[in-house]
């Protein structure tokens, strides 16, 4: 049975609900509530920027589906590492694709739980830059090198790149004090 502290951290609020897939398995696991709701964060600001990105980039190529379910699990490790929800630490990476592959999650889905932190390494994909990017953004946080590796996919003038993501994210970030209210609300262990 889910706990009281998990439900409402996957269903209250305005932010979009998870993918059924990816809130089914934080059910399954127990998860923390204070993941099940930075997942929503993350997730939901994921939305928004595949959303506005296709429709003033329809040209581009990515997969909504794979970054949205990306976002809904991408610190999922952190139910087997349960401190670095409160404190940094990769150890979740690896543990969370392994655990999304041990739940029978098909591997291009699983290896955002994996690839979220490392935006930095050598011919990272599109996809796997926009998770990264949705879980900076989230909170405000702005990282030039991250968005220009983002903007490097757009393909263009790197300015018109920039002004393209740069008033995407600048509207996005206005929304972290809500975000890490709600995220802040809800707590690491019930
Ligand atoms: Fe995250």
């Amino acid at each position: 049975m889910t706990s009281p502290a998990l439900h409402r951290a996957l269903t209250e609020s305005n932010l979009r609900p998870l993918p059924e897939p990816a809130a089914e398995l934080l059910r399954a696991l127990d998860a923390p509530p204070r993941l099940g709701a930075h997942l929503r964060a993350v997730h939901d600001v994921a939305w928004s920027l595949t959303d506005v990105l296709g429709r003033r980039r329809p040209d581009l190529e990515f997969d909504t589906t794979a970054v949205l379910f990306g976002a809904a699990t991408h610190d999922i490790g952190k139910i087997l590492h349960v401190a670095e929800l409160s404190a940094p630490g990769h150890r979740h990476e690896e543990a969370g694709r392994d655990l999304l592959l041990r739940y029978g999650v098909p591997a291009h889905l699983a290896r955002f739980a994996g690839s979220h932190g490392s935006w930095d390494a050598p011919e990272v994909a599109l996809d796997d830059l926009l998770v990264s990017l949705a879980d900076k953004v989230w909170k405000g946080a702005r990282i030039t090198g991250l968005e220009d590796r983002v903007g490097g996919h757009l393909g263009g003038a790197p300015w018109e790149a920039f002004l393209v993501l740069d008033d995407m994210l600048q509207s996005l970030a206005a929304g972290a004090d809500e975000r890490l209210a709600f995220q802040a609300a809800h707590p690491v262990t019930v």
